[in-house]
């Protein structure tokens, strides 16, 4: 074949879009270094460096992130495709955690929403607004269930609850995944870190691991997500990022997972601080042997692994795999086909009116004696603390490319809802000052109701923000305590990212509600609520602890050889709190009250392939329309394995009018009722399930039926 011939069949097949033969024909093309290139992912400092350009030139990275704006990534796949000796485009990754400019609730707050939907709609938006500043690839969704509100990151997923979880997880991949990719994280059990203290070690069992960690990575991988991320923790000692039976035998041989997994910053580096490796080639060989495919920010598989290949201690068809893996994703991004993905972001418009909407869906409301709200569109209302006028709090602990320039802040909600409001900041978040309470005091006996605005800084929560103490900080609760005792009537509104422990607030504040941190649409979304334009339809995600001493404490607990009994000393409690939580899971009111009645199943017999569906009748008893969150619970009563006193199995979202009842069906497989037997495999027992049908985990009419063989 002419010399000419071969080389135009060669550009061809180069130019060529990849398909399944050419990726093979591609690897085979490779050298081990531009292989263990693909391996390599570098953060930017907003706009590549010199260096990394050079290493694009070289084909020594696989992709790029915190690279910010389509100017700045456009310059950079260009090297990629057209300088690089094989053209093989990068992949761009950020941080798209709840929107990319256009800041949405943090993952907690929608949670609270129930409203798989809402959390796919905001995924969608985050994901295209992001493709049109040239993102290709989401570090989210995180979907880490949390236990332990110490843990900061208990703010960036959705909660304690695994089936709550597994819906969202599955909703924001499927939201992320129609414009760029997404990368369910952290994988995983981070959120057991002991002490709540970040990054700590975990104790899992293999029971636990399967049944609350591993079920939303789960429902993620079934939604398609392309990529997970390895966490930084151990589980009883093995990092998870060097971690054969998480990354190969539950997700590659179990679960079948086709996509990538990159791990955190530097957690291959990191496996040298836990002690499993003496060099950073050996914490190389660990972590890719195990099957984490892509180094993150340790630039260990390009600068270390070659030579252990080139021994064989490393098989090279591991690294063919793991370069595979990355190659195939490039491929179903379409990236060889359209490096550049020019995209359009969603109109502005569009994206603040669903971030209020979402956010007005996520505001929670704890209390609300002698319906003090919603309040009235007249008199004076006083504005007080540390976060009514503030623009940047409600963004969150990550909120990417959000400005607060972009925020509504609380104080200017209210205003556009009344004419005379009065305004102190009254304290700071957590200093120790008390030198503004005088004019707060003030404000308050002027007006009507004071609405006090408190809570935590956004980054006294996300990563490396654990707390020892969930009080409101500073002297926040002494400026509530100050503006209650002038006796205006006092509306406490939250802005936190994690649950709080609010006991005196709860005892002595009429009205309360949970705000999380609600993005750039926070203060009109909580002035509607605020003034009754929508009515409060959330339920917590998570449970709030009465005392710091109770923690960890959750709702789908088990029941232990000695339940709490108040009349029996030598019962599982303590002698100075009761054992209840402050707010259950599940947890919310509204402005209209709901009445349970009538609770049927279908059958009072079911088999394991059976469906059972629970009718129960909601109806609306107050005087305006509401939103329920109608929620089904199960619990089985006797099986080889004891078994959580309650677990979510369904719930639904119903709006009904005043006066108005609905016969509500609830659908649960009885094979969604798994847990994992005495051999450590998932099994559904014949016996008695107890069916709980209500508005939170602490209440509901029962049903039981039969699991027969
Ligand atoms: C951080 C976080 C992780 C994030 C990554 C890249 O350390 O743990 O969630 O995606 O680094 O920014």
């Amino acid at each position: 074949m002419s010399h000419v011939r071969h080389v135009l069949i060669l550009t061809v097949l180069l130019a060529a879009p990849a398909s399944a033969q050419n990726l093979d024909s591609l690897l085979s093309r490779m050298t081990l270094e531009e292989k263990l290139g693909q391996l390599n992912l570098l953060s930017a400092g907003g706009r590549a460096s010199p260096e990394q350009m050079q290493l694009v030139r070289a084909g020594k990275l696989g992709g790029l992130f915190n690279v910010m704006g389509a100017e700045n990534t456009t310059p950079v796949q260009r090297i990629a495709v057209t300088e690089s000796r094989l053209k093989i485009p990068l992949l761009f990754g950020l941080d798209v955690i709840h929107g990319y400019r256009a800041i949405f609730p943090i993952p907690l707050g929608e949670a609270s929403s129930f409203d798989p939907e809402a959390a796919e709609a905001t995924a969608r938006a985050a994901g295209q607004e992001a493709a049109a500043f040239g993102i290709n690839w989401t570090y989210a969704p995180m979907v880490d269930i949390a236990r332990d509100p110490r843990w900061g990151r208990i703010a960036e997923g959705s909660g304690e609850d695994p089936y709550l979880g597994s819906l969202m997880a599955a909703a924001r991949v499927r939201g992320f995944q129609q414009n760029i990719f997404a990368t369910a994280k952290h994988f995983a059990g981070y959120g057991a870190a002991e002490a709540g203290r970040e990054y700590n070690e975990t104790e899992i069992s293999e029971r636990t691991m399967r049944e609350v960690y591993l079920p939303p990575f789960k429902a993620a991988v079934d939604a398609g997500v392309t990529s997970l991320m390895s966490a930084f923790n151990d589980v009883a000692g093995v990092p998870a990022s060097g971690n054969a039976w998480l990354t190969d035998t539950v997700l590659r041989r179990e679960w079948r997972f086709p996509g990538f997994v990159v791990s955190d910053w530097t957690s291959v580096a990191e496996l040298i601080n836990h002690g499993i490796a003496g060099s950073q080639a050996e914490a190389g060989r660990r972590a890719l042997t195990a099957g984490v495919d892509m180094d993150m920010q340790s630039s260990i598989y390009v600068d270390s692994l070659a030579a252990l290949v080139q021994s064989n201690r490393i098989p090279l068809a591991v690294v063919d795999s793991a370069v595979m893996r990355i190659l195939r994703a490039k491929q179903r991004l379409g990236l060889f086909r359209d490096p550049y993905r020019a995209r359009t972001a969603p109109p502005a418009t569009e994206l603040r009116a669903l971030a209020r909407r979402v956010a007005g869906e996520s505001i929670v409301l704890l209390k609300n004696e002698r319906s003090l709200l919603p309040l009235a569109k007249a008199g004076t209302i006083a504005v007080i603390g540390p976060l009514a006028d503030n623009k940047e709090e409600p963004l969150g602990p990550w909120h990417t490319q959000g400005r607060a320039e972009d925020v509504v802040s609380v104080l200017q909600g209210i205003k556009t809802k009344v004419q005379t409001v009065l305004y102190a900041q009254g304290s700071g978040i957590d200093d120790t000052s008390k030198a503004g309470f005088a004019a707060a005091v003030a404000a308050a006996r002027q007006a009507k109701v004071a609405v006090l605005v408190l809570g935590e800084r956004g980054d006294m929560s996300g990563e490396a923000a654990s707390r020892s103490s969930l009080g409101l900080p500073g002297v926040q609760e002494q400026l509530l305590e100050a503006v209650a005792a002038t006796g205006t009537p006092v509306v406490l509104v939250l802005m936190n990212g994690r649950p709080l422990i609010l006991e005196w607030a709860s005892d002595h504040v009429p009205a309360i509600v949970e705000t999380w941190f609600l993005g750039i649409e926070a203060g009109n979304a909580t002035a509607d609520v605020l003034f009754g334009d929508v009515n409060p339809s959330a339920r917590l995600p998570v449970t709030f602890p009465r005392v710091l001493g109770q923690v960890p404490l959750y709702y789908n607990h088990r029941n232990t050889g000695r339940p709490p009994d108040a009349n029996n000393k030598y019962t599982s409690k303590y002698i100075d709190v009761p054992v209840t939580p402050r707010y259950p899971f599940g947890y919310g009111l509204s402005y209209t009250t709901f009445g349970y009645s009538n609770l049927k199943l279908s059958a009072a017999r079911a088999r394991v392939s059976d469906t059972i569906t629970a009718t129960v009748t909601v109806t609306n008893s107050g005087g305006r329309e509401g939103t329920e969150v109608v929620q089904l619970y199960v619990r089985d009563e006797v099986a080889s394995v004891s078994r959580p006193v309650r677990e979510l199995k369904a719930f639904r979202r119903v709006t009904l009018k005043p006066g108005e009842s609905r016969a509500v069906d609830l659908r649960v497989a009885v094979r969604d009722l798994w847990f994992i037997g005495l051999d450590m495999k998932p099994v559904v027992e014949p016996g008695t399930f107890r069916v709980y049908v209500g508005p939170n985990s602490a209440e509901g009419l029962e049903a039981t039926f039969e699991c027969i063989p």
